[in-house]
């Protein structure tokens, strides 16, 4: 609401929104993306089993191009994971003021179609940020990921790639927490430093400055890799596959470097999935929703005690949003990228 001339309050009819503008060849590119201002916000019709919401804080991450260029009519608002608070509801589930945490539009106010894919924020004793990050989505991923399905072991040898993103930073306090050596490679000195000195990472290495992957290995993992949690992709994939350990696991979260090309690379060492034992197995997020209150039990507690830290990086603004996403695909990002629409 805002005060008219005669300062009394009426409502606010505009909505930014960054809209999928131009098809993405190659890389994506901020000219992709458009921000523009609607003169209408949506409204959620009583019983119509939808909710209106305004959105607070967008995940800026690698799903977004995901669904950009595979769920996105040109001229439609970018889709991805935010949270928001309930302005209007149809949906017997929710009410007006609840906040939720789930999938919504780079726009300011959203209309939420399938709000049963929306979880209800309870825990509001620590920042509402951390539900696009930590206590969202990427959380999830990095423990049920990790928990279920790397059948991790006390004392595993864990390396993760993409370490210091949203997922990879998790996923390797996770296995420090269990009692594994944990090694995460990334692409910047200074995120090098984040892993050994604020996630606890027993080691990490810069990609970009090994010209030999098999080699930075090795002289990290003298004795092999019992659990690879992959995040990367194409050539640090083909260098694990040479340093596993037999009966090793290697659970396929994502490919980062592969999704900004036309034709993704190739992977020459896969002969060693046999002659190793060992088990490689690809996994998605929303099939682990049902675990989501287990997986709050455990790192609710954790956080409040410091044992879990995550690191986050806060852009402000809608407009600032497909530069930020760019950045994601460049390693701009320090920790997890997000934007803040609001902070109401
Ligand atoms: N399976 C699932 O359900 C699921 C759910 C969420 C995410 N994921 C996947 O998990 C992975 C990490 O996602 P996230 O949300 O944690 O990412 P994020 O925090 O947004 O991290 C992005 C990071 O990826 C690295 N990167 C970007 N472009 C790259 C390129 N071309 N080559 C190499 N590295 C590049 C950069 O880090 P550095 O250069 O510092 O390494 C960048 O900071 C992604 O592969 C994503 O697709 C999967």
């Amino acid at each position: 609401m805002e005060k008219d001339c005669n300062n009394a309050s009426v409502e606010v009819m505009s909505n930014k929104q960054v809209i999928y503008r131009e098809k993405v060849r190659g890389s994506l590119k901020e000219t992709n993306l458009k921000v523009k201002t609607s003169l209408e916000r949506p409204k959620a019709d009583k019983d119509s089993g939808t909710i209106a919401v305004k959105n607070l804080y967008l995940a800026c991450e690698p799903y977004n191009l995901h669904l950009i260029k595979y769920f996105t009519r040109l001229g439609s608002p970018v889709p991805g994971y935010g949270v928001a608070r309930v302005l209007e509801s149809g949906h017997p589930n929710f009410k007006k003021g609840d906040l939720v945490w789930g999938m919504t539009r780079w726009e300011e106010y959203s209309l939420i179609t399938a709000p049963e894919t929306c979880f209800k924020i309870e825990h509001t004793d620590v920042p509402l940020s951390y539900y696009t990050g930590l206590l969202g989505m990427p959380g999830l991923t990095a423990y049920a990921g990790f928990f279920e399905v790397c059948s991790p072991k006390k004392g595993d040898n864990v390396f993760i790639s993409v370490a210091s993103g949203a997922v990879g930073q998790l996923v390797g306090q996770f296995a420090k927490l269990f009692g594994c050596y944990v090694v995460g490679s990334t692409g910047s000195k200074e995120r090098v430093d984040l892993l050994k000195n604020k996630f606890g990472f027993d080691d990490a290495f810069n990609f970009k400055e090994e010209l030999d992957l098999d080699a930075a290995l090795k002289r990290c993992f003298p004795k092999g890799i019992d659990i690879y949690f992959e995040n990367f992709g194409g050539k640090m994939l083909d260098a694990v596959l040479l340093n596993m350990k037999f009966h090793g696991r290697i659970t396929v979260c994502g490919m980062v470097s592969q999704y900004n090309l036309e034709r993704h690379e190739g992977i020459h060492n896969l002969i060693n999935l046999v002659l190793k034992r060992v088990r490689m197995e690809g996994f998605v997020e929303s099939d682990y929703y049902h675990i989501y209150p287990k997986f709050l039990e455990m790192v609710l507690p954790q956080i409040k005690e410091g044992k879990i830290v995550p690191v986050e990086d806060i852009v402000e603004g809608l407009e600032n949003s497909p530069a930020a996403l760019v950045g994601v695909f460049s390693g701009r990002n320090v920790g997890k990228q997000m934007v803040v629409v609001s902070r109401e």
